[in-house]
């Protein structure tokens, strides 16, 4: 047992003094789920308040310390995450990582037609937001590579956390992709250390394709975020994001999967990485992200084109998303206009 827990020393300690807790949320998240339906606690409860406090899951923090506490948690867990992962998910994470990847089709084809076009030659320049340790980055990469025959596509693995981003670099440095010389040809994949609601560090209009798996609901100012998507985007690049969503619209369903979370997500975290209060805000973190219509109409307020949101012809992401699972996560995009 004793190999089981090994970071017993690195659990999240929440300061009590500037940190309250949301009875009515837990309230109100506990009767909802008895009643087989979940709603989100109002938010007015904690935000409007005052415009220096924000919610860290159910609890409420100042403001200007989210982004610490979202670091320690990622800290915390950076070592187990990709396991832990695949424990909690059961797997199917990998499967919508699979999806996502699949729909955006990184990478250029080389036909008669682009061959001769200057972006060919470089490729895409890809952006990956709280990329973490780079699950999505090797898939962009692996697809670019063998889909679409595409060697010059290289993707920028961003994360607020560098522990997460040594797990990446870790797991690269075996790969293909990386190599530790900045000229180098093979260089297909590189690290920056950024709040991703601040991307001083990348040029405006300078990136085709942003994306952003399971880590906008920790950032602090998420329409600051999609602002910085919106600026380092070309015209005519994409923004896409999979994210889990509050409620599934099975109320049944719903009440079923919550129970499940609540119950077995943090019990993992505590058994087989010795930190249950991480793994118990990152559900809690769950509950506080916007209904997928209300983060469509964010990312439209950004200046984005949300395909399939006005029309009806919106395919795969008819009324501007596409659920997973039942609607556990989803996916959204936008387009920069030209
Ligand atoms: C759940 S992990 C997701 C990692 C990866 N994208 C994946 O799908 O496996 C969330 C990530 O978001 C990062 N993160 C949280 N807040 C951030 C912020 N404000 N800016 C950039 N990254 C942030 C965390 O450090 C963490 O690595």
């Amino acid at each position: 047992m004793a190999a089981l827990l090994p970071r017993a020393t690195k659990r999240l300690r929440l300061s009590p003094s500037t940190d309250s807790v949301c009875h009515g949320c837990r309230r109100a998240f506990a009767s909802s789920i008895r009643h087989g339906q979940q709603q989100q606690p109002a938010p007015s409860q904690h935000v409007s308040q005052s415009d220096k406090t924000t919610h860290f899951g159910f609890k409420t923090v100042a403001e200007e310390l989210k982004a610490s506490r979202v670091r320690t948690v990622f800290s915390s867990v950076a070592a187990n995450y990709d396991t832990m992962n695949d424990l909690m998910s059961l797997g199917i994470h990998r499967l919508w990582k699979d999806h996502f990847v699949r729909s955006l089709n990184p990478g250029i084809r080389l036909t008669s037609a682009t061959t001769s076009s200057p972006q060919s030659a470089t490729g895409q320049t890809i952006l990956d937001i709280a990329g973490g340790t780079g699950d999505i980055a090797l898939r962009m990469l692996d697809h670019a590579t063998t889909i679409n025959r595409d060697n010059a596509t290289s993707v920028i693995i961003s994360d607020i956390n560098p522990e997460m981003l040594a797990e990446g670099r870790k797991r690269f440095a075996t790969s293909p992709y990386y190599s530790t010389t900045t000229t180098s040809p093979n260089r297909r994949v590189s690290f920056l250390e950024a709040n991703a609601e601040d991307l001083s560090a990348i040029e405006s209009n300078s990136i085709d394709l942003y994306t952003v798996a399971f880590g906008i609901r920790n950032f602090t100012h998420k329409q600051v975020a999609l602002q910085e998507a919106f600026r380092v985007l070309k015209p005519g690049g994409v923004f896409a994001c999979l994210e889990f969503t509050p409620r599934l619209s099975n109320p049944i369903m719903n009440g079923i999967y919550k129970r499940w979370s609540f119950g077995a997500i943090p019990l993992i975290g505590q058994v087989v990485a010795a930190d249950r209060e991480s793994y118990q805000y990152l559900v809690e973190s769950i509950e506080r992200f916007p209904s997928q219509a209300e983060f469509a109409g964010m990312i439209e307020d950004a200046g984005f084109i949300v395909p399939g949101k006005e029309r009806g012809d919106g395919g795969d992401l008819e009324g501007g998303w596409e659920d997973l699972s039942l609607g556990i996560a989803a996916i959204h995009k936008g387009v920069k206009p030209a």
